[in-house]
């Protein structure tokens, strides 16, 4: 197998299958809009950042929020903060996607794929290890 740019198994596998394969889905969905904007189709590249991609956040959050509530995750409203603030700016970068300046849209798809990952490698993981250390009985 050719050595990857990127191992996401080896950086952002969490060991939890179901938000695992949420991330999975989320970094697919920023690697779609990339190729829709390198295919200059950029009406389908806003609106599927805008629509499916935020409503896929939107939902993994949720899913996720409900998921450390169920397993007593002490640190859950620092999470939840961080997920909010995530939100609110999530939300700052829709001029730059209204805008028809690719180079801002590119920016604002970088700014959110960057703190995507670091999300699930730094904030995610610490819940993860906590349901790891303390697994349901
Ligand atoms: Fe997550
Ligand atoms: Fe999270």
């Amino acid at each position: 197998m050719p050595k990857k740019i990127f191992d996401f198994d080896a950086e952002f596998k969490l060991g939890i299958e179901g938000v695992d394969n949420e991330h999975v889905k989320l970094v697919d969905m920023l690697n779609e809009v990339h190729n829709l904007i390198g295919e200059g189709r950029r009406e389908e590249a806003r609106t599927y950042f805008h629509e499916t991609l935020t409503a896929y956040v939107d939902e993994h959050f949720a899913n996720e929020e409900k998921f450390m509530e169920s397993i007593g995750y002490p640190a859950l409203d620092e999470h939840k903060k961080v997920h909010e603030n995530f939100k609110k700016s999530f939300s700052e970068l829709r001029p730059l996607i209204e805008s028809l300046d690719e180079s801002a849209f590119r920016k604002a798809l970088s700014d959110a794929f960057t703190w995507i990952l670091a999300h699930i490698g730094k904030t995610d993981k610490k819940y993860a290890a906590f349901y790891l250390a303390n697994p349901p009985k």
